[in-house]
């Protein structure tokens, strides 16, 4: 028996899985002690659940349409999570606010990655809210999940500059490579029980 059972991890997911990619890669390689134990989506096409399936992962699909509002969704998402006896919860371009009902049920133990300087532009485009704002840096954001929008205890955050001829689709390219490794680097910190919440502000042991 390893010393530390691995963390399990539940990853969210709404489409094309980059993001879940990477964790797999990191686990894979030994670089995280983690086992992601299921992988659901609220969207039946997500290539995000064909990239599980191709390494073993229980892939769930968990339509929200199915469901008459929000809390008896997350309800239902958290009951899966348990049977599956999940840590972590990842949402990795779960594109869908959660209630109270999930935030409590993971109090500090719900991740969400951004691509944006949080808290600057929160909320859906935050590339093309970048553009049209015309800042010169942006970026992506590493929270934990409160009941608010994009707007929980930062974890971890990289800079990305912002060219003079970016598109949406160039600068999310740019901000999403820079996502996949902090988004495992948070990951990371947590298996190995680094991260403390104040409040506000989350405090990263060494
Ligand atoms: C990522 O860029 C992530 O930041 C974004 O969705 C993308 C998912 O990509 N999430 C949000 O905008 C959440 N508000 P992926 O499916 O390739 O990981």
């Amino acid at each position: 028996m390893p010393e530390h059972a691995p963390c399990r991890l539940g990853v969210l997911v709404s489409g094309s899985g980059t993001n879940l990619q990477a964790i797999i890669d990191r686990i894979e390689s030994g670089e995280i002690n983690a086992e992601i134990a299921c992988v659901i989506s609220n969207k039946a096409d997500a290539y995000a659940l064909t990239r599980a399936a191709q390494h073993g992962i229980p892939a769930i699909v968990h339509e929200n349409s199915r469901y008459p509002e929000r809390r008896s969704y997350d309800a239902a998402t958290v009951e899966l999570l348990r049977s599956h006896k999940v840590d972590l919860v990842i949402l990795a371009g779960f594109m869908r606010i959660v209630t109270d009902v999930m935030v409590n049920a993971f109090p500090h133990a719900i991740m969400n990655i951004h691509p944006a300087l949080l808290p600057s532009f929160p909320g859906l485009h935050a590339q093309q809210q970048a553009l049209d704002y015309g800042v010169r840096f942006s970026g992506c954001t590493v929270h934990f999940v409160d009941c608010g929008t994009d707007t929980g205890p930062i974890i971890l955050q990289t800079v990305v500059s912002v060219e003079q001829n970016d598109t949406e689709e160039t600068l999310s390219a740019r901000i999403q490579s820079a996502e996949h490794h902090t988004f495992a680097a948070a990951i990371k910190l947590f298996t190995e029980g680094k991260i403390q919440v104040h409040g506000r502000k989350v405090l990263i042991l060494n």
